[in-house]
C-alpha cells in the first residue's frame, strides 16, 4: 500500500528503512533516497515506524518464549 505517494514509497519501503535503523520519516526519506515533498504522509510514517519499534521490541520476547 502507498503511504507516501509524493515519493512512492509503500508500507513495506517503510518497514525495511525501519529494520535498517531508520527512526524519523526523514531517515526514512534518506534510506529510500528521496526527500519529504508535501509532508502530508509524516504522520502515517511515524505510526508505522512506531509499530515497527514495538514487533522488533516483542520478537526476542517471542523467541524465548517458543524455547
Ligand atoms: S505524500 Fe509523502 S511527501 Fe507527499
Amino acid at each position: 500500500m502507498y503511504i507516501c505517494h509524493c515519493n512512492a514509497l509503500t508500507d513495506t519501503d517503510i518497514q525495511q528503512a525501519a529494520a535498517q535503523g531508520a527512526c524519523r520519516p526523514r531517515e526514512v526519506y534518506d534510506a529510500c533516497g528521496c526527500t519529504a515533498q508535501c509532508g502530508s504522509c509524516t504522520r502515517r510514517i511515524l505510526a508505522l515506524l512506531q509499530e515497527a519499534r514495538i514487533e522488533q521490541a516483542a520478537e526476542p520476547a517471542l523467541v524465548a518464549a517458543m524455547d
